[in-house]
């Protein structure tokens, strides 16, 4: 059985790509929709670039959060979604949405939760003096950047790096984590991976 995947992105859809990109072969998922809240990032054109059915729901383009997410699910209902994977999607989804898709939301977040939930991480963890850092992929649940950890990966933070030449080599590690994680899943494997 197919894991038909859907990956939500609201920016340059890096992680998306290298999520597409693992879904070949024996994988057991499929990208089947990439969506995308706003109308004028790259990586609308990465997905159309990569064949990915991809459809931008506007946020702002909606009375409310709720109209807002009920667009969103229409849309994951239309393309029969089996998992949801945030990739960079930066906006907050409420209970009432992740509890109709229970335990099928995964999110990567660049830091080593539950250090450092929410934005600016790296120059956050550069300010305390953290000698490693790194990335998490989670279930999404009601609470921010909170949930059950699928995996983790972590590098040594060198003091003197800029908050932007840590978020890259944070970001190649994403590129590895969240498809190693995005297998296990959807072979049924849940338990904490840690990459180092
Ligand atoms: C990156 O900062 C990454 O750390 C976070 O979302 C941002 C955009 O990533 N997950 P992407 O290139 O859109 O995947």
């Amino acid at each position: 059985m197919t894991v038909r995947t859907a990956i939500l992105i609201s920016g340059s859809g890096s992680n998306m790509e290298t999520l597409v990109r693992s879904m070949t072969g024996d994988h057991p998922a499929r990208p089947v929709l990439v969506l995308c809240n706003r109308p004028d990032v790259a990586g609308i054109e990465r997905a159309a670039g990569l064949g990915v059915p991809v459809h931008v729901v506007d946020h702002r383009r909606f009375a409310d959060k709720a109209a807002f997410e009920a667009a969103l699910d229409a849309r994951l209902r239309d393309y029969q979604t089996d998992l949801v994977c945030l990739a960079g999607f930066m906006r907050i989804l409420s209970a009432g949405f992740v509890e109709k898709w229970p335990h099928r939301i995964l999110n990567i977040h660049p830091s080593l939760l539950p250090k450092f939930r929410g934005l600016d991480t790296h120059a956050r963890a550069l300010a305390a003096g953290e000698t490693e850092h790194g990335c998490t992929v989670h279930e999404v649940t009601p609470a921010l950047d909170d949930g059950p950890i699928l995996g983790q990966a972590r590098l040594a933070v060198d003091p003197d790096e800029t908050p932007e030449a840590l978020a890259h080599r944070v970001l190649e590690l994403e590129h590895r984590l969240y498809p190693a994680v995005l297998r296990r899943v959807a072979a049924g494997d849940r338990s904490p991976l840690q990459l180092d």
